[in-house]
């Protein structure tokens, strides 16, 4: 069976790129999408370049959306609704959206290690109020370093909380196995990517105080081998 693209809407931008680079490393077709075509372009060389080979296009996000049935959205939450409602009609029946987005308190100018409240619970709900009906909105990837991801040479070593129905919720648990030293932990339904979310306002604190700049990550203890 040929292997289902992944789109990735600001996939121009460090934690899209880092993805982009792990998926299309794990032989996956990648579909990087930009407001601007030439800069998705060039970020697909970027790829080849780092990777020979890999199948990888760059699109505006609405033809990215279009190529794929996953789509990552990995735009800063600010702009989470706005490239929504730009790509909206593209979306369709039986797709999967993935939200990485943290509502961390840049938004309005104030710290990242502080979130802001979001009417709908998380950055995940408010997706999940904006995709058209059909379209499974899970959350995942939101505690997992760029630059971890982009360091190739290297495994991430980080656990992947990912949380919405369950379907859709084991189709995006199967990705992060395709990252070296990613490891998917099954978050339960979509409520409970508040938690998460909230998660990456610590993780950023921490990475101040213990000075690492290639980002902390989560690991939980005891759940069973799968
Ligand atoms: N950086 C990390 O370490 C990290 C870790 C975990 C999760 N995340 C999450 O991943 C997502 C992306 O993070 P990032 O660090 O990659 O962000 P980023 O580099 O600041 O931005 C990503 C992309 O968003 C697009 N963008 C910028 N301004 C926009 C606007 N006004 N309207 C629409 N799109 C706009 C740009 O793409 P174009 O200009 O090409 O359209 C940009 O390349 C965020 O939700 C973040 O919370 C990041």
């Amino acid at each position: 069976m040929a292997q289902e693209t992944i789109a990735i809407l600001g996939g121009t931008g460090d934690q899209g790129l880092g993805l982009a680079l792990r998926f299309a490393r794990a032989g996956r077709p990648v579909a990087i999408g930009s407001r601007k075509v030439e800069r998705a372009i060039e970020a697909a060389e970027q790829v080849r370049k780092q990777v020979p080979g890999a199948q990888v296009t760059g699109f505006d996000n609405a033809e990215a959306v279009a190529a794929a049935p996953i789509v990552i959205l990995s735009v800063p939450f600010e702009h989470t609704a706005g490239t929504l409602k730009a790509v909206r009609e593209r979306l369709r029946e039986g797709q999967i959206v993935i939200s990485m987005g943290v509502p961390l308190a840049t938004a309005i100018g104030d710290g990242a290690v502080r979130m802001l409240g979001i009417w709908q619970g998380s950055c995940a709900e408010l997706v999940a109020a904006l995709v058209p009906k059909g379209v499974q909105v899970v959350s995942a990837f939101q505690n997992v370093s760029a630059h971890r991801l982009q360091h190739l040479d290297e495994p991430v070593e980080c656990d992947v909380v990912v949380s919405g129905a369950k379907d859709p919720r084991e189709r995006v648990m199967a990705l992060c196995g395709l990252v070296p030293g990613l490891r998917a932990v099954d978050g339960g339904p979509l409520g409970n990517a508040r938690i998460v979310e909230s998660l990456t306002a610590l993780l950023i604190g921490l990475n101040v105080r213990y000075e690492v700049s290639a980002g902390v990550g989560i690991r939980f203890t005891g759940l069973p081998q799968s």
